[in-house]
């Protein structure tokens, strides 16, 4: 029988964290792919009111945009302004995006809190993605990590395809646990293994993360699950059972990802939190206004939340 006195999450599993880490990554991975509405991007102001109204929701880490080529992809050409215009809270991480020195230096110039850089499992998704191979692309972060290093700028690090890729097929685990190892060895304080294309499974997923956690320690993992198929959820559940307690999602379930063809977006911050809520698990997010802010972003975009969470609440409103 359950012992009343232990949190749930204990009685389901010694494994589960009792606390987790949301990285809201809609107003980059999410607004990133949306379609140009009448060949226009979201404005700055849009996206501005909506990384206000996360981090009013108790949202503590928010990858507010990224600094790539506006040619490559047009919705992120207002990150500088969105930096520049958000009122900050201090107790929220704004986080950016950077691709190379280029991209680096433009967040720098915003005082983005910390950068992330991004690196693939799969060779093919690295050209595609950011025009280099996995060791080319490798070298590109190492001058990002000394000059972070040296102003005090904490460095993520993403290995995308941790599953599967659009050209390759299946990844090899081990192939995932390597990349992530030298991200980690570069001096990245967290990995976020992405499923990229969704495609993973709780099967899959398992192998993956038994692989990586070998050589990299789960305290600095993060899992990063786009839902194309439906299974994030699923593949979040199988994570919090090796202890990993940073979940990225994006409000709303926006985005996608332009060199994905099919990717559909993050699995919805309103869905993770319903699930966490559930199992008795903090993340010091208040539901409401985490529902609010997504409702806020589906208006401005004409389009309904990708979050069956947030529809079954709208409902109710009606
Ligand atoms: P490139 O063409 O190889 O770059 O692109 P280049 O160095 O040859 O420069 C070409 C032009 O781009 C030059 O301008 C540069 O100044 C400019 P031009 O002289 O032609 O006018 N340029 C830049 N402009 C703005 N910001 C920069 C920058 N760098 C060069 N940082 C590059 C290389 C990486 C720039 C390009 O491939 C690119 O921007 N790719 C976009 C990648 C991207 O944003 N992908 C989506 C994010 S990754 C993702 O979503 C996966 C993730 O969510 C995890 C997961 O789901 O698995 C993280
Ligand atoms: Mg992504």
């Amino acid at each position: 029988m359950a012992n009343q006195h232990i949190p749930l999450a204990e009685q389901l599993s010694q494994n589960l964290p009792s606390k987790v880490k949301i990285v809201e990554v809609g107003p980059r991975d999410g607004l990133q792919n949306e379609a140009l509405i009448n060949g226009k991007a979201i404005s700055a102001a849009d996206k501005v009111a909506l990384i206000e109204q996360l981090a009013d929701a108790g949202v503590s880490y928010i990858e507010s945009g990224s600094f790539v080529s506006p040619k490559w992809v047009p919705q992120m050409a207002t990150s500088t302004e969105v930096f520049e215009t958000i009122k900050r809270n201090n107790n929220v991480t704004y986080a950016a995006l950077t691709p190379n020195m280029k991209g680096y230096e433009a967040a720098v110039a915003v005082n983005a809190d910390e950068v992330a850089i991004f690196a693939s499992a799969s060779e093919s998704f690295s050209q595609k993605n950011i025009n280099c191979s996995i060791e080319e692309s490798i070298e590109r972060f190492s001058p990002i990590i000394a000059d972070a290093k040296k102003r005090n700028i904490k460095v993520r690090g993403y290995v995308s395809c941790v599953v599967g890729c659009p050209y390759e097929g299946d990844i090899d685990p081990e192939q995932v646990a390597l990349v992530a190892e030298k991200l980690l060895a570069m001096g990245c304080y967290e990995i976020s293994l992405g499923d990229t294309i969704g495609v993973g499974t709780a099967a899959s997923v398992t192998k993956m993360l038994q692989a990586v956690s070998a050589r990299v320690p789960s305290a600095q993992l993060a899992v990063h699950f786009h839902d194309t198929y439906g299974q994030a959820l699923t593949n979040i559940y199988a994570a919090l059972q090796f202890g990993i307690s940073v979940i990225d999602s994006a409000i709303a379930g926006l985005g996608g990802c332009p060199y994905a063809k099919g990717a559909s977006g993050n699995v919805a911050t309103e869905d993770v939190v319903f699930l966490l809520n559930g199992l008795g698990i903090t993340t010091n997010i208040d539901f409401d206004k985490l529902l609010q802010a997504g409702w806020f972003i589906s208006k401005k975009l004409g389009k309904p939340p990708i979050s069956k969470v947030s529809t079954a609440y709208l409902a109710q409103q009606q």
